[in-house]
């Protein structure tokens, strides 16, 4: 029976991940671990592909790389002809260590340091979402500095609330981010952006939020993206070449989401954009979208070590793991939901667990209520849908040492980011002489 894409229970009721028994996965890696279906991103990525191309619009789809980055996730991206979504010059500088064409990386953030468009721009960056009129200008002097002409898209804030959680919502008019369109200030961005020699303005760009199960926040989001094109046509006297429309499809992490197809969110994001500029008689942009949860959330998930188990005067039954809020912080962060099996026997059974963590703190609960069938100490237990957020959220809370990544691709698991040991977090920390050797290197660039 499949679960996901790629994940599915065997012949005698075992957890396979890519094929492989995920009991043999954590004897082999250990526990915690990160454990993904390469194919299961690949699929994902062709899909987003295909659906572009059925509604015939020029695009490209650039994977939002803070959803999972690795060395070998860049790679993967690049082999599927995606383009990267990054959003520090930590992430520029990983993808770009796994060869990543810089030209096909688009540089985000709401507080980009002046060295980090430095090293963006230097390094011939495809382009920056500018998020402010003063970045814009910032822009401008290191490009003029280096001697570059850069390409770059304006980031503005939309004004569309998309229901989803409230520290996912990114389209609000008083965001963080982007340039609010409010009071005609998006198009003196513009504006600002055509009279700067060395910057190269391409158009806009909007994100309004991440995990949004409803398609009309997506219609809005196309149609309030056409307005502001004729807008900018009007007032500012140029029609962009190019629109970045963002991620944000909802994923479902456990049955009760219902989550829209890839197919139906292109159509009503992208679809909506189309038909509102046709409706003008304005030609379409070339157009960008930048998916990242629903890339690798299905394709992921956690595999971990089943300790003390413990019944609690009120009868409930607790169930404690290997691991917990510093590998997975969203169940405390957003009240995320997941659901779990065991490795050995993946169906719900009849017993109800409460999974919780070993970080040191009273909320760190991983599932309110898990039903499973009989679990003992020393069972492998599976968090499903734990692809998206999660290595790359993931903390040393308690000095836990990070879990590793494993790909399974081809029939064939190999390690792809190797487990922290206790080492890693002793070689961090200065002491004594080391302290003035130490105390020039801290500067990152
Ligand atoms: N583009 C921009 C500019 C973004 O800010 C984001 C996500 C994406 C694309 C990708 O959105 P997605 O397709 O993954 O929904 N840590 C949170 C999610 C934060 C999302 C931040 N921005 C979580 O664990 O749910």
């Amino acid at each position: 029976m499949q679960l996901y894409p790629g994940i599915e229970v065997g012949p005698g009721g075992e957890l396979l991940v890519g094929g492989l028994k995920a009991l043999d996965l954590a004897r082999t890696f250990g526990t915690p671990l990160y454990v993904y279906v390469e194919d299961a991103i690949r699929w994902k990525a062709r899909e987003y592909l295909k659906e572009l191309r059925r509604i015939s619009v020029p695009a490209d789809v650039a994977y939002a790389s803070k959803a999972y980055l690795s060395l070998r996730m860049a790679r993967v991206a690049g082999e599927e002809g995606l383009w990267l979504d990054v959003a520090s010059a930590g992430e520029f500088f990983l993808a770009t260590k796994a060869g990543f064409p810089p030209e096909r990386i688009l540089f985000h953030g709401n507080n980009k340091s002046p060295e980090e468009l430095k090293m963006a721009i230097k390094n011939g960056v495809g382009r920056i979402v500018a998020d402010s009129l003063a970045e814009i200008k910032r822009i401008q002097e290191i490009a003029s500095a280096l001697g570059r002409t850069q390409a770059v898209l304006i980031r503005v804030a939309p004004g569309i609330d998309p229901h989803t959680h409230k520290a996912l919502a990114t389209g609000r008019i008083d965001s963080k981010f982007g340039i609010p369109v409010y009071r005609g200030a998006h198009i003196e961005a513009v504006r600002l952006a055509l009279k700067m020699k060395n910057v190269r303005f391409m158009g806009f760009h909007c994100h309004v939020g991440s995990q949004i199960f409803e398609r009309r926040w997506f219609e809005l989001a196309g149609k309030t993206m056409g307005a502001i094109y004729e807008d900018c046509l009007k007032a500012a006297g140029v029609f962009p070449e190019e629109c970045d429309m963002g991620g944000g499809l909802g994923v479902a992490y456990v049955p009760e989401d219902k989550e829209l197809s890839i197919g139906e969110y292109c159509e009503a994001l992208v679809g909506s954009f189309r038909d509102r500029l046709s409706n003008l008689g304005l030609p379409m942009p070339r157009i960008f979208i930048e998916p990242g949860r629903s890339i690798v959330a299905q394709a992921g998930i956690t595999l971990y070590k089943v300790g003390t188990i413990k019944r609690l005067p009120s009868g409930q039954k607790l169930l404690a793991v290997d691991g917990g809020m510093a590998d997975n912080p969203r169940p405390m962060l957003y009240s995320a939901k997941y659901r779990c099996l065991l490795a050995r026997q993946a169906r719900e059974g009849q017993l109800s667990y409460r999974v919780v963590g070993k970080n040191c703190e009273e909320g760190d609960t991983l599932i309110e209520e898990a039903f499973l069938p009989m679990v003992r100490t020393g069972d492998i237990l599976a968090v499903m849908v734990t692809g998206a957020y999660h290595y790359s959220m993931s903390s040393n809370y308690n000095a836990l040492p990070r879990p590793g990544v494993v790909h399974v691709y081809e029939g064939r698991a190999f390690p792809v980011v190797r487990r922290q040991t206790y080492r890693d977090l002793l070689d961090e920390q200065i002491e004594g002489t080391d302290r003035l050797a130490l105390a020039s290197n801290m500067g990152q660039f």
